[in-house]
């Protein structure tokens, strides 16, 4: 509960549970919630913790808040994916001056003092990006091609980055173009809107390149709508490889997926359990994302955990 007796130290009723604070992004998609169930799965009570989970429905002041709340309860740590890449420096040197660490985990935060977090543990979102690019240089665009962009949430590490490595990857090969790109927020309903509006306005798109699996999803729901075949008429590559993704892919929807590893909690447990022994952790761990095909995705689906 909240009314006390979770402070520093061990607290009481707990044991020694390690308290907790995470401040997640929302539910936006798929792969968030593959990341949340990993996360409340590895920090149980059986496994030490005393995990106290917001959610911050992809608000900035909502996570600020939560973190202060966290700061406030004098928990022995906080992490979070910050659901936008600037002005964290003032509620994270708060943390500091109380001794709390802080992990970052999925999102990078920019800041200049990199004293502010103890590690940030998730993918390398250029190289997602890279890959992705690489694949419609190398496969789809030995012809001249018009790419149409569903970026995700607009500041967003995984936004910016995602753009930065597909634009390197694609640079020298003069037959791609991106006619538009616009934001669909990491959701399926805001992908299908974004969509239907480049239909309208571009009759001769080829490729989709959407930052995520479920505006990908949101896609072919808008391509359908409007008469044409999703994976024949347009392509789509998206990036995560969640279970609807990578069935979308199976069915020939999706022509080409490179994985966003959402099980994020295992290694974020263990940080923390190192950290707590008076251990020391990397200041950046990169976890290792996949890349699918159909014929792998068929191959991988009956195992997909999420
Ligand atoms: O930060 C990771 C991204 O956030 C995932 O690719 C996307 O699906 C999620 O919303």
């Amino acid at each position: 509960g909240d009314s006390g007796g979770d402070d520093t130290g061990g607290g009481d009723g707990g044991g020694d549970l390690i308290s907790v604070g995470f401040a997640q992004v929302g539910a936006e998609s798929g792969w968030r919630t593959a990341n949340t169930t990993s996360i409340k799965d590895a920090l149980t009570k059986e496994e030490g913790f005393d995990l106290k989970f917001s959610d911050a429905q992809q608000k900035q002041e909502n996570q600020i808040q939560a973190i202060r709340s966290y700061i406030a309860q004098g928990v022995d740590y906080i992490a979070f994916s910050p659901v936008v890449e600037s002005g964290w420096d003032a509620v994270l040197e708060e943390a500091k001056t109380a001794d709390i660490p802080v992990i970052l985990t999925d999102r990078a935060v920019d800041t200049e003092d990199d004293s502010l977090y103890v590690t940030f543990i998730g993918s390398d979102f250029v190289e997602e990006g890279r890959r992705i690019g690489a694949y419609v240089s190398e496969t789809l665009a030995t012809e001249p091609i018009k790419v149409v962009e569903l970026q995700g949430t607009t500041g967003s590490a995984p936004a910016i980055d995602r753009k930065t490595g597909f634009e390197e990857a694609t640079a020298d090969n003069p037959n791609v173009e991106i006619i538009a790109s616009q934001t669909g927020n990491f959701t399926r309903a805001e992908g299908k809107t974004v969509m239907e509006g480049f239909l309208q306005a571009y009759p001769d798109i080829d490729v989709v390149y959407a930052h995520n699996d479920d505006m990908g999803l949101g896609a072919i729901e808008a391509i359908e709508a409007a008469g044409k075949v999703p994976g024949e008429d347009i392509k789509i590559v998206t990036i995560d490889g969640v279970k609807d993704g990578m069935q979308a892919l199976a069915d020939g929807k999706i022509t080409y997926i490179v994985e966003c590893n959402p099980l994020l909690g295992p290694d974020l447990a263990e940080i923390i359990k190192t950290l707590d022994s008076g251990g020391t952790v990397e200041k950046r761990i990169v976890t290792k994302d996949e890349e699918f095909d159909q014929e792998a995705a068929k191959a991988a689906l009956p195992d997909r955990q999420y």
